[in-house]
C-alpha cells in the first residue's frame, strides 16, 4: 500500500459501517456509513453533540448491538480479524481481553451482590484461566494501587455502592487495564463525575495509555477535554464523520461549518436544552434526515447542492493523518 509504515500501525480498520435500527417510527440511521482507523498506541476522539451516533459506532465496535435486532454493514477489522459477522465466542474473547470499555456509569459495570474485588478476580480469570485466585487478586490490588485508589486492600473488598462515582470510575478502569487492552474504548468517561474528579481520571488515563501504549478511542460532547486527550479528533454529525484531522488542525484551522460551530460554542456552557448557542436548531432524529447535507438545514451557508447532494469526505484514506473535511464548501481531494 502507499504508506507500510502506518498500515503494520493500524489496531483498528471501519470501513463503510452502518448500523440501522428497524423501529416502529422507521429505519434509525444511528450510524451511517463510516470509515476510520485507530493507530496502536494512539488517543483518537469522536465528538459531537449527544445523538449524533457516537455511542452506536463503539457499541458496534465492542459488537454489543445483536444481528438480529440491527442492521450492520462494513467491516470493523481488530488487529486482522474481521469482527462483523465474527461468531459470538471471538467477540466474548476480545471483549475485556484486547479491547477494554468504560463508559459514563461505571456503576453499571458492577454487579452490587459482589465486591469489587471479586468481579476484577473472575475478569481476569476469564481471559487468564491458568492463573490461580491467589495471583489474580494480587494483581488487582496493584491494579488499584496503579490507579491511584488509596488503602487499596480494603477497596478490594468493598461493594460498589459504599464507592463515590470518581472512585469507583477509576476502580472501572483497573479492572480494564488489568486485562492490558491493547484498545480502550471510552465512552463520556468523566461525564457523569464533579469537574475536579474528572480532570484526575483524564489525566490517569493519559498516564495509562503512556505507560501502557494501549490505544484510546475516546468519545466525548465536550470538546473541552479533547484538545488535552487526543492526537486525532473526529468530528461526528448525524451518523456520518463530518471533519476529521490532528487535534491541532482540527482545533487549529476547522474547516466544516459544523465543527466551526462547536468550536464557538465550546467557550459558553452547553445549554440546559442541549442547543448549542452558535448553531440554530438541533440534530435531526436519525430516522428522518434532510436530503443532501444532513447539516444543511442549521448551515447559513447551505446552497441548493448542499440541499440535494449528501457530500463525501474530502479525507483521502490512504493519506492520513491528513485533514479531510465532508462538506461542499471544499474542493474534494484527490487520493495520493
Ligand atoms: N438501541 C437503539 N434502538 C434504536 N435507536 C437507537 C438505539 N441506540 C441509539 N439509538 C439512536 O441512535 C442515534 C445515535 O445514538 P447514540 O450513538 O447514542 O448518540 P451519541 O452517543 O452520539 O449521543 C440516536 O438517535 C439514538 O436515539
Ligand atoms: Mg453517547
Amino acid at each position: 500500500m502507499n504508506n507500510p509504515t502506518k498500515e503494520t500501525q493500524t489496531l483498528l480498520q471501519v470501513r463503510g459501517l452502518k448500523t440501522y435500527f428497524p423501529t416502529f417510527q422507521g429505519l434509525v440511521k444511528a450510524v451511517d456509513g463510516i470509515d476510520f482507523e485507530l493507530y496502536r498506541g494512539e488517543v483518537l476522539a469522536l465528538v459531537g453533540e449527544s445523538g449524533s451516533g457516537k455511542s452506536v459506532s463503539a457499541q458496534t465496535v465492542m459488537g454489543l448491538h445483536s444481528p438480529k435486532h440491527t442492521r450492520i454493514e462494513g467491516s470493523i477489522v481488530f488487529e486482522g480479524t474481521e469482527l462483523v459477522g465474527a461468531p459470538t465466542k471471538t467477540l466474548l474473547d476480545l471483549r475485556g481481553g484486547g479491547i477494554g470499555m468504560i463508559f459514563q456509569e461505571p456503576m453499571s459495570a458492577f454487579d452490587p451482590l459482589y465486591t469489587v474485588g471479586q468481579q476484577m478476580v473472575e475478569s481476569y480469570r476469564l481471559h487468564h484461566p491458568g492463573v490461580s485466585k491467589a495471583q489474580a487478586s494480587q494483581l488487582a490490588v496493584e491494579a488499584l494501587q496503579s490507579v491511584g485508589i488509596p488503602d487499596s486492600k480494603r477497596r478490594f473488598g468493598e461493594y460498589s455502592h459504599q464507592m463515590s462515582g470518581g472512585m469507583l470510575q477509576r476502580m472501572l478502569i483497573a479492572l480494564v487495564i488489568m486485562n492490558k487492552p491493547r484498545m480502550l474504548i471510552a465512552d463520556e468517561p468523566t461525564t457523569a463525575l464533579d469537574v475536579t474528579i474528572q480532570a484526575q481520571v483524564l489525566r490517569l488515563m493519559k498516564q495509562l495509555q503512556k505507560d501502557t501504549g494501549m490505544a484510546i478511542l475516546f468519545i466525548t460532547h465536550d470538546l473541552g477535554v479533547v484538545a488535552e486527550m487526543a492526537d486525532r479528533v473526529h468530528v461526528m454529525y448525524a451518523g456520518r464523520i463530518v471533519e476529521r484531522g490532528t487535534s491541532r488542525e482540527v482545533f487549529g484551522t476547522p474547516q466544516h461549518p459544523y465543527t466551526k460551530g462547536l468550536l464557538a460554542s465550546k467557550v459558553q456552557p452547553e445549554h440546559k436544552n442541549g442547543d448549542l448557542p452558535f448553531i440554530p436548531g438541533v440534530v435531526p432524529r436519525a430516522f428522518e434526515f434532510p436530503e443532501g447535507c444532513r447539516f444543511h438545514p442549521r448551515c447559513s451557508f447551505a446552497t441548493d447542492r448542499c440541499r440535494t447532494e449528501l457530500p463525501t469526505d474530502s479525507f483521502p484514506l490512504a493519506a492520513q493523518p491528513s485533514h479531510g473535511v465532508a462538506c461542499h464548501l471544499y474542493p474534494a481531494k484527490e487520493p495520493v
